[in-house]
């Protein structure tokens, strides 16, 4: 970490004494300024370009360090270092909102990010999940559609329900996922009070080579808490920065918040037959037939001292992987691959692996190079692979590890579908038997809510898409709209 002696006397950012920090350079003291007041120049041309471009998605947000303990052994299924008995390894953690902008209230109703990093012996593994199990697509091509119909219109720059709900009807998929972000969990009283979700199907690869699908849970130790509308709505007036204080105080008075990380493990060769798609994102394992088995705790005891280099500037990626781990078939979770870090390349920079944030806390030696801000080099080493002067070159060919067999025409479509698999079904199992009858009537009101300005043909297949899930509470969300309008 860099950090900066308040003792020392200020300097320009070339490291010669500044004359002074608070008047420029001017002819005679109501004269015109100077072209060559370095100092001055270089503060405003510094303070020009203070912003990096705020996250796409999950631009507000805040995180804090920790610990991960592992507290059961699960090297049966996996080989990965920091996941083997006794290993304690540094975590970064960081939660955020979807829709809303850097500055905007952190208790507006919106599924939470719930991003993870684990500085592990053999790299960087990272798992960037949200506070729901599930997602509203299925399709990374509809990604940016779903994030644009979230954000504001063209014209006005208004959020609009809409676009919310004509996005959501159109794409029937997107109906566990909404009932989830309907339901309590979209305003959870603090960071502290959420679970976290993987969401996707991961791969778990053990040291004999044995394959396993895994689901990652994080159960929030300080139970999970909600708050309601009127209280949101509140606080967001109040205080928009309501859950990153929370945070932050919690952490600054040594009350460290800990989340328990269980996984989900599917035998490799089931996923065939399991009667949901176990790679579809908008579904869950039932845990009757996948119960959960206890890993370890995370533990945040570590505010960051500066939340601009530590929090804005760190570049999660489920791209981040360590061995004895994998991805799945999940045609989302392929995507996001490539996409964040393309994004971060963009958002921090081409070399945002070499800030301390970033770096793993094991030494790289790549054959990447150059680019914006390099730091870290070969020296003089060759920069090329292969080659006679005794740098490293890797070819492992063959089946990989952590791979599954595919075969198949190219095509453009959904998955294949598996016995129960239908966009509504687990839906309704939500709605209807997890749900208390408080919790279905706080639905139907919050539905209702986010009905404004809601106009047809939309509302008309709002009220069909509820049905769809559970006949009942469709019917009550219409009766209730149209008793009020
Ligand atoms: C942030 C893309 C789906 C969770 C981001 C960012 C991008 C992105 C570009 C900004 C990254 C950055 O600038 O650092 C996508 C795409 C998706 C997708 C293309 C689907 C095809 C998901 C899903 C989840 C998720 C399914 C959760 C399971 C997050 C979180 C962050 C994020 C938590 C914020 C990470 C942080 O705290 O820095 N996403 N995303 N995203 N996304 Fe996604």
């Amino acid at each position: 970490m860099t950090t900066h002696d308040p003792a020392i006397p200020s300097t320009t950012e070339s490291g010669a004494p500044r004359e002074s920090d608070a008047h420029s350079l001017s002819v005679g003291p109501d004269g015109p300024l100077m072209l060559h007041d370095v100092a001055l120049v270089q503060k405003l041309a510094r303070f020009d370009r203070e912003r990096v471009p705020e996250r796409s998605p999950h631009a507000k947000g805040s995180g804090a360090f920790g610990e991960f303990v592992l507290t059961q052994d699960v090297s049966a299924y996996t080989k990965a270092d920091f996941l083997q008995p006794g290993r304690r390894t540094r975590t970064l953690m960081r939660f955020s909102t979807v829709a809303g902008e850097l500055g905007s209230p952190d208790t507006w109703r919106d599924v939470r990010g719930f991003a993870m990093r684990f500085y592990t012996q053999e790299g960087n593994f990272d798992l960037v999940g949200n506070n729901t199990p599930v997602f509203f697509v299925r399709d990374p091509m509809k990604f940016a559609d779903f994030i644009h119909s979230q954000k504001r219109l063209p014209d006005s720059g208004l959020r609009s329900n809409n676009m919310q709900w004509d996005f959501w009807t159109l794409s029937p998929e997107s109906a566990h996922q909404v009932s989830y972000l309907m339901g309590d969990r979209g305003l959870p009283k603090t960071w502290r009070n959420m679970n976290g979700y993987s969401s996707h199907t991961y791969m778990w690869i053990n040291a004999a080579g044995e394959r396993f699908w895994v689901k990652y849970h994080v159960h929030t130790d300080q139970g999970v808490e909600n708050i309601t509308n009127a209280e949101a709505a509140k606080l967001a007036g109040d205080d928009a920065d309501f859950h990153r204080r929370d945070l932050f105080d919690a952490i600054e008075r040594g009350d460290y918040p800990s989340w328990t990380v269980s996984v989900q493990i599917m035998p490799y060769a089931e996923a065939k037959t399991y009667r949901f798609n176990p790679f579809d994102l908008t579904k869950v394992w039932s845990k009757k037939d996948y119960p959960l088995h206890e890993v370890g705790r995370i533990t945040l005891n570590e505010n960051p001292t500066n939340h601009f280099a530590q929090i804005e500037q760190a570049a999660f990626s489920p791209s981040n992987m360590v061995p004895g781990t994998g991805v799945s078939p999940d045609k989302m979770l392929l995507a996001r691959v490539f996409s964040y870090p393309d994004a971060q390349r963009n958002r921090v920079g081409t070399n945002y692996n070499q800030l301390p944030v970033n770096a793993p806390v094991v030494p790289t030696n790549s054959y990447d190079k150059e680019g914006q801000m390099q730091y870290d080099h070969s020296g003089a080493a060759p920069v090329y692979a292969p080659n006679s002067y005794g740098r490293a070159y890797q070819d492992e060919q063959g089946p990989v590890e952590n791979g599954w067999e595919s075969d198949g025409e190219l095509i453009r479509s959904a998955y294949t579908l598996h016995a129960e698999d239908d966009d509504f079904g687990q839906a309704h199992t939500l709605v209807r038997e997890v749900f208390s009858e408080e919790q279905r009537e706080r639905l139907v009101e919050t539905v209702v809510g986010a009905l404004a300005g809601v106009m047809e043909p939309v509302l008309s297949r709002v009220f069909q898409y509820w049905k769809n899930i559970d006949q009942q509470v469709g019917e009550a969300i219409e009766a209730s709209y149209r008793a009020a309008n």
